[in-house]
């Protein structure tokens, strides 16, 4: 086999195994669940204050009041603030409170309601 063959197989083969990792990382990222997803920020940025799985003993709000149709509210008060709780802008990206809010839905006090979005 001439060297530039050689090359050329080293290199088909090189990139299926790119391209297989592509697609095992791709298939795993959709199978992770956005509220599990959601969780672990939920962890990282907001249960000191919220409390864990949303149980707080009063000294913030309680997140699993929030309605299924509430959720302008929530992308509105994470992202600005409120009162004693900080903005988040800057922080918490989009997507991370698509995941969040996810979470919260998963434990809502009206969790049978299905969102319509
Ligand atoms: C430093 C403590 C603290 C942290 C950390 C915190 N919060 Fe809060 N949060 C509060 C307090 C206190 C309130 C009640 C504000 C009020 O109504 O006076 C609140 C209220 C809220 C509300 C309801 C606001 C409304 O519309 O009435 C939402 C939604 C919320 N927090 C989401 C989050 C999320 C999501 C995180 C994590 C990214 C987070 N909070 C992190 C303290 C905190």
């Amino acid at each position: 086999m001439t060297p530039s063959k050689a090359s050329t197989l080293i290199s088909r083969s090189l990139s299926s195994s790119v391209l297989a990792a592509l697609l095992v990382s791709n298939s795993f990222a959709q199978t992770v669940d956005p509220a599990e997803k959601g969780e672990r920020i939920y962890g990282n940025y907001c249960m000191t204050c919220h409390g864990e799985s949303l149980i707080n003993s009063g000294q913030s709000f309680d997140l699993r009041k929030l309605k299924v149709t509430e959720k302008a509210r929530f992308e509105n008060s994470v992202q600005n603030g409120k009162n004693q709780m900080p903005p988040w802008k800057g922080v918490i990206s989009a997507s991370d409170m698509q995941y969040i809010w996810a979470y919260i839905r998963t434990l809502a006090n009206d969790k049978d309601q299905v969102s319509s979005e």
